[in-house]
C-alpha cells in the first residue's frame, strides 16, 4: 500500500523516479507526486490520478537535481485531494518526505506541532511528521551540527508510534537522503554511483539488482556516493546484500494487454518453478530446504493452524482440506486479523504457517508474531524474496512465482496451492500414506502444469462465455470439499475486478439461504468434478435449473451432465486429487478476467484496491 521511490546519484533523479514510480503504481493509485531538491531549492509536483497524471504535470517542469523521492499514494488519513497527495513539505519549507503507512499518535503530535506555530495543508498524518522532523532539524542547530539533518528524523521517529517507510530531504542538504522503516517495506538498491530506495524491487531492478532489505527501526543515511545504516538507538547496522533473481523483462507485459492475463498464462512456468527441487529422489515424497524443522521435529506436530488474508487464505483452506485428508492431522484455519484478536486458544504441539504472496500483509505479519511471542514456531509460504514475513518467520518456503503485479492474485495463489499440496504429500509420507501411493501423488502433481496449459488453450471458449455473461449483476460460485475453496476464490476474483457481487458457497449449502437469490438474473457457477459427489453436486444443479438460474458448469472430462442442465460447460481434464484445485482455478480466473474486460474494467488496478495491504 503506498509505493515511494527515493534517488541520489549521478543523474538526473526525476526520469529514474518516475520509471520506478510507475512500477509501484499497483500499490495504490490515488494520486502521486515527485519531489526533487536543487540548489537550495525543493521541486514539488503532485496530482489527483495515476502516475500516468504526474509524468504528463512533471514534463511542464526541468528538474534538474540529482536528488529526488516520489510516492503513490492509496489513501488513509484524508481523502484523494492534491493537497493530501505525497511529498508532504514542512511548514517552514525544509523538510519533504514520503511515506508508507500509517502514524497512529499523529493526533497528538499535530496537538504539539500547532502550538509551536507549525502549519498543516494536508489531512495526512505523513504532513505531522514532515513538521514534527522540521521541529527537531530547527532544534539541532543549537547542539549537533554536524549530523544535524539525519539526527532530526531520528528523533522524530522516536516518537512515532505505528508504521512507517519514509524517504525524507532537507532543503540545507542537498547531498543527503535519509530513509527509515518500520513495519512498511523499504530497500536500498545500489547502482553505478547511485542508490535507489524503493518499496519493492520492481522500481529499481532495471538499474540494480544488489540490494539491502533494510529492516524494522533501522535508518539509511545516503549521500551519492555513500551510505550508512544504523538503528534507531544509534547501533551501527553491517548491511547484507541480496541479489535480486529476477529482471525487469519480468515485471513488465511482454505483448499482453494486462499483468494479470500475462500471470494467469504464466502458471505453467511459475508451477514447475515451485516443484522445481523438491522431490526426493525416490520419486515418493517432498522435500523443503528452508523448514528448518527434522522429519523428528515434525512427527511432534499434533495440529496445525494456518493464518493469512484473502487469496492466500483461500490457499490455507485447500491446506486443511489436504493435509487433513491426506496426512490426517487436524488443520484449523483463520483470518489473521481475527487470530491476532482473538485470542486464540492453542494446544501445545501445533506448527503454525502464513501464507502470503507479499510478504507484507500487515495482519498476516502481526498473526505471525502474536503466534511467536506465544512461544509457537512460524513456517511462511511466500512469493516475495526478503520480505518481512520470509525473514521473521522461523523457517519456510518460497514460492518462486516471478513478480505478481495484477493486483487480483492468479499465479502466486495456484503456486501457493501447489506447495500445499506438496506439503500434504510431505507430512502424509511420514505418517501413513504408502510409498506407492506416494509416487503416483507426486506423478499427479508433475503434470500439473501440462495439465493447466490443456485449461488455458481453451481461453477463446471461456472469453465467448464471459462476453455472454457481462452484464449480469450478482453471481453464486458453488463448490464442495477441496473446490468450495476455489469457489470462493473465484467470487473474489470476479468482485475484485468486475465489480459484479459474488459469493462463493459450499454447493449443498446453498439451499440454506443463498438460494433466495436465485432467478434468470443471478447464474451459478458449479464446480463438478469426477468423483463421489458427482451425483449430489448435480442434485445441487437440478435445484437452481428449476428456479430458472443459469449455470456455467466446470466440469471433469469424460463426465456427462444431464441433457440441458448447464447453459455452458467448461472442460478441466481429469487428474490427480491434490491437483483439482489448481485446475478448478483457471476457468474462474479466466472467465473473472475477460468478464472485466468487457465491462471496461481497470483491471489491474481495481478501484480501491492495493497489491499489498500494509495497514490494519
Ligand atoms: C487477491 O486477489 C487479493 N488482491 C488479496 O485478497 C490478497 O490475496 C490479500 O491481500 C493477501 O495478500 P498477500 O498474499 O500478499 O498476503
Amino acid at each position: 500500500m503506498c509505493g515511494i521511490v527515493g534517488y541520489i546519484g549521478k543523474h538526473k533523479a526525476s526520469s529514474i523516479l518516475l520509471e520506478g514510480l510507475k512500477r509501484l503504481e499497483y500499490r495504490g493509485y490515488d494520486s502521486a507526486g515527485l519531489a526533487v531538491l536543487q540548489e537550495g531549492r525543493i521541486d514539488l509536483v503532485k496530482k489527483v490520478g495515476r502516475v500516468e497524471n504526474l509524468i504528463r504535470e512533471s514534463a511542464k517542469h526541468s528538474f534538474p537535481g540529482h536528488v529526488g523521492i516520489c510516492h503513490t499514494r492509496w489513501a488513509t488519513h484524508g481523502g484523494v485531494t492534491d493537497a493530501n497527495a505525497h511529498p508532504h513539505l514542512s511548514s517552514d519549507g525544509k523538510i519533504v518526505l514520503v511515506h508508507n503507512g500509517v502514524i497512529e499518535n499523529y493526533t497528538s503530535m499535530k496537538k504539539f506541532l500547532l502550538s509551536k506555530d507549525y502549519s498543516f495543508k494536508s489531512e495526512t498524518d505523513t504532513e505531522v511528521l514532515g513538521n514534527l522532523i522540521a521541529y527537531h532539524y530547527a532544534k539541532e542547530a543549537v547542539s549537533d551540527k554536524t549530523n544535524r539533518f539525519f539526527e532530526s528524523v531520528r528523533k522524530a521517529l522516536l516518537h512515532v508510534e505505528g508504521t512507517y517507510g519514509i524517504a525524507v530531504m532537507c532543503v540545507d542538504q542537498p547531498e543527503q537522503l535519509v530513509a527509515a522503516r518500520k513495519g512498511s517495506p523499504l530497500l536500498l538498491g545500489m547502482g553505478d554511483e547511485e542508490f535507489i530506495l524503493a518499496s519493492d524491487a520492481s522500481a529499481l531492478v532495471s538499474r540494480t539488482r544488489n540490494v539491502v532489505y533494510l529492516k524494522d527501526n533501522e535508518l539509511v543515511q545516503l549521500t551519492p556516493t555513500d551510505f550508512s545504516i544504523s538503528t534507531i538507538d544509534q547501533a551501527e547496522v553491517s548491511p547484507v546484500v541480496d541479489k535480486i533473481t529476477w529482471s525487469i523483462k519480468d515485471a513488465e507485459l511482454n505483448g499482453y494487454a494486462h499483468f494479470m492475463e500475462k500471470e494467469i498464462f504464466e502458471q505453467p512456468a511459475s508451477l514447475e518453478n515451485a516443484m522445481r527441487g523438491r522431490f526426493s529422489e525416490d520419486g515418493s515424497t517432498a522435500q523443503f530446504g528452508g523448514l528448518n524443522l527434522t522429519a523428528a521435529d515434525l512427527r511432534m506436530i499434533d495440529r496445525y493452524v494456518f493464518c493469512s488474508c484473502g487469496t492466500a487464505w483461500h490457499a490455507c483452506l485447500v491446506a486443511e482440506h489436504l493435509i487433513e485428508r491426506f496426512a490426517r492431522l487436524p488443520v484449523e484455519v483463520d483470518y489473521a486479523s481475527e487470530f491476532r484478536y482473538r485470542n486464540a486458544p492453542l494446544d501445545r504441539d501445533v506448527l503454525f504457517f502464513v501464507v502470503s504472496q507479499s510478504g507484507e500483509t500487515i495482519d498476516t505479519l502481526a498473526a505471525l508474531r502474536e503466534a511467536k511471542r506465544k512461544g509457537y514456531k512460524v513456517m511462511a509460504i511466500c512469493n516475495v524474496v526478503g520480505s518481512t514475513i520470509a525473514r521473521e518467520s522461523d523457517g519456510g518456503v518460497y514460492q518462486h512465482a516471478g513478480p505478481e503485479i495484477g493486483v487480483a492474485s492468479t499465479k502466486a495463489f495456484t503456486s501457493q496451492l501447489m506447495l500445499v499440496a506438496m506439503y500434504a504429500l510431505y507430512v502424509a509420507r511420514m505418517r501413513d500414506m504408502s510409498f506407492n501411493d506416494g509416487l503416483s501423488y507426486v506423478q499427479g502433481l508433475k503434470q500439473a502444469p501440462d495439465l493447466v496449459r490443456k485449461i488455458l488453450e481453451q481461453a477463446p471458449h471461456i472469453k465467448e462465455i464471459a462476453s455472454r455473461y457481462s452484464q449480469y449483476s450478482d453471481f453464486l460460485f458453488l463448490g464442495r470439499l477441496s473446490l468450495f475453496p476455489i469457489a470462493l476464490e473465484g467470487a473474489l476474483k470476479l468482485k475484485e475486478i468486475s465489480y459484479i457481487h459474488a459469493e462463493g458457497y459450499p454447493a449443498a449449502e446453498m439451499k440454506h439461504g443463498p438460494i433466495a437469490l436465485v432467478n434468470e438474473l443471478c447464474p451459478s457457477v458449479f464446480f463438478v468434478p469426477k468423483g463421489e459427489i458427482f451425483n449430489k453436486i448435480v442434485s445441487s444443479m437440478q435445484e437452481i435449473k428449476a428456479r430458472k438460474g443459469k449455470i456455467i458448469a466446470i466440469v471433469t472430462e469424460g463426465c456427462e451432465l444431464p441433457p440441458d442442465l448447464a447453459d455452458d460447460i467448461i472442460r478441466i481434464p481429469d487428474c490427480h486429487e491434490a491437483v483439482l484445485p489448481i485446475l478448478g482455478c483457471i476457468p474462474v480466473q479466466l472467465l473473472s478476467y475477460y468478464i472485466a474486460v468487457k465491462r471496461g474494467c481497470d483491471v489491474d488496478k481495481p478501484r480501491n484496491l492495493a497489491k499489498s495491504v500494509t495497514v490494519e
